[in-house]
């Protein structure tokens, strides 16, 4: 049985593939594209889906799609009556979502009536619900999802068991803990899609000066629910203003906080302007409220629930800050989460949503590792080398085995060197683990500005993150429950905060990734070399683009190599030096 997952017409739209209840493929349509975030009909992800399990399209059973237009109708019907731009607009989508079979159909070159599938629809929450707990470890577990606006839905929790779900309760538009921290976000000038993570670090620079006007822009009322302050925002009277149906430019919003935030907290930051002061306890005091509420409704839903483990899911989910605090904070002990939280997850959670709860087939799969998208032979890799201008700009390039490979890559990170390193599958998700990563050496207190100067054109505000072989987590954090997927803060250890400074944020914590053998041996490896050079089972891992999606194609590791001053390129068992003519000057 074959069930193919859809995220379309929405934010990092995807696929996905369940084969018998296992995981083949799962990969966001940005990778293929190019552009980030990449909404619209994604074609070249359910192309690779298929063309991993080897199976036509004839042969998929089931067609899972995250989305119930029928999901309340009578607060859709309500708002429409208030806000007819908004229902137009409604409307528009509505329209495309009924014509996804069609639109698979052409993706393949078929009559739509060639296509044997039976489509389900599945609402928002519930996929996103269905992504974290039926790929969990977990036998049993409270759930929560919480993100922006979903099939007018902003917030779901409930409980899982084996292989059936049950919701006990949901918060609607307007009312949204991911909306709320996009407003503010936008507020202190950072506008664009997706620079809510911006404004995360940047809260680590800040004193929560403000948090008593930030309870009452977000309040709660000690159980699992919140309300926004309606007052602070504009999104419930103009709608959500979003254009983010193109498969060809990343997605928009328009701006979701009032006037009367502006008389409140003062004016709103220009994008071109500084970054002072009153913005960095703006973003803490942000942070800060979203964490207390987060808290709060963990707090209530584990009372309910009574469960040691919580799976959690949506955009909030990313708060990778908040999550690092669940132990400390709430009575859960055991945290899961997949590494695409975000709406790409929410392919797989259609997916395992018809597999488990439509069709009552028993758990038989744990996500334990994030390679779930294309991978390149060693043909495909050595023809993008000898296609490319490596060899006419004079780099010097050398196939290496893979233990020497390591040996050799760890020794050019410990010399300081700034290496690219492609490997394997893919990762799912926006964080790169380890296959399509930049990797530096973490004990260099200056390597964040270089590695900003040289590649990554990034705001000094935003940290750099440590992966770290598994069995040294306690050594070097003060938490020791695993973080694969980087999606969990701890704080590192103070004795280890000279050690490793260039992926310690400001306030002492890092985002890490623990590393184990088992998930990804070849990356394992590369820690395991530098630690015997150096003595630290740590490096700097930063994802493998510069301002783009994540490369994917060996082609696209070897531009982005070019086009910025990274030292040292690995391609699988390829191993490319700009040469000394070609090496740039620090
Ligand atoms: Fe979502």
């Amino acid at each position: 049985m074959h069930i193919l997952g859809i995220n379309a017409y929405h934010g990092n739209s995807s696929a996905a593939l369940v084969s018998d209840g296992r995981l083949v493929a799962a990969v966001e349509e940005e990778r293929f594209n190019r552009v980030k975030y990449a909404a619209g009909f994604p074609s070249a992800a359910i192309h690779y889906c298929l063309e991993v399990a080897g199976i036509k399209l004839s042969e998929v059973t089931h067609v899972a799609i995250p989305r119930n237009p029928w999901a309340r109708i009578g607060t859709k019907l309500l708002y429409a009556m208030r806000m007819p731009g908004f229902a137009r607009e409604r409307a528009k989508v509505l329209a495309k979502f009924t014509g996804i079979p069609e639109a698979l159909a052409q993706a393949f070159d078929v009559d739509p009536k060639q296509i044997p599938a039976k489509f389900h629809r599945v609402e928002h929450h519930q996929a996103h619900l269905a992504s974290t707990f039926f790929v969990s470890p977990f036998e049993e577990a409270a759930l929560l999802s919480a993100d922006g606006l979903g099939d007018f839905a902003s917030t779901m929790w409930g409980v899982g068991r084996g292989n059936r779900m049950e919701i006990s309760g949901s918060i609607a538009f307007p009312h949204s803990l991911g909306m709320y921290y996009t407003a503010v976000s936008q507020y202190l000038g950072f506008r664009k899609f997706g620079d809510e993570f911006k404004v995360m670090g940047l809260a680590a620079y800040g004193e929560p000066a403000y948090l008593d006007e930030f309870r009452k822009i977000v309040r709660t009322n000690g159980g699992v629910g919140f309300r926004l302050g309606l007052e602070y925002f504009k999104h419930h009277r103009t709608g959500p203003e979003m254009s983010w149906r193109d498969a060809d430019k990343t997605p928009e919003l328009g701006a979701m906080y009032s006037d009367f935030m502006e008389e409140r907290l003062g004016p709103s930051r220009d994008p071109a302007a500084p970054v002072e002061k009153i913005h960095r306890d703006g973003a803490a005091s942000l942070q800060a409220r979203l964490e207390e509420v987060l808290f709060e409704m963990l707090r209530g839903l584990h009372k309910e629930t009574k469960q040691k483990a919580v799976c959690l899911a949506g955009g909030v989910a990313f708060n990778c800050v908040a999550n690092g605090k669940i132990y400390d904070q709430t009575p859960f002990e055991q945290i899961y989460l997949q590494p695409a939280s975000g709406d790409a997850g929410l392919a797989i959670g259609a997916a395992y949503f018809v597999h488990h709860q439509t069709l009552g087939q028993p758990r038989s799969f744990v996500m334990d590792h994030a390679y779930w998208g294309p991978s390149y032979s060693k043909e495909q890799v050595r023809d993008a080398v000898n296609s490319s201008r490596l060899q006419a700009e004079g780099m010097q390039i050398s196939e290496l085995p893979e233990e020497m490979m390591a040996k050799e890559a760890a020794r050019e990170i410990a010399a300081g060197k700034i290496l690219g390193w492609f490997q394997g599958r893919a990762e799912w998700g926006p964080r790169a683990l380890g296959n399509r990563s930049i990797v530096a050496d973490p004990r260099r207190a200056d390597m964040k500005d270089i590695l900003n100067a040289r590649i990554k054109h990034r705001e000094m505000f935003r940290p750099f993150a440590p992966s770290v072989l598994a069995e040294f987590t306690g050594e070097y954090f003060e938490k020791t429950y695993p973080s694969p997927f980087m999606t969990q803060a701890y704080a590192v250890h103070p004795a280890k905060r000279d050690v490793i400074p260039a992926p310690t944020h400001v306030d002492g914590t890092g985002r890490l990734q623990t590393v184990t053998e088992q998930a990804n041996p070849r990356y394992w490896r590369l820690i395991r070399e530098f630690a015997n050079l150096t003595g630290v089972p740590v490096v700097l891992n930063t994802s493998f683009n510069d301002n783009e999606p994540i490369v994917c194609r060996p082609q696209e590791a070897i531009d982005c190599f070019l086009r910025t001053k990274m030292d040292v390129l690995v391609l699988g068992d390829t191993l490319v030096r700009k040469s000394s003519s070609a090496e740039v000057q620090r």
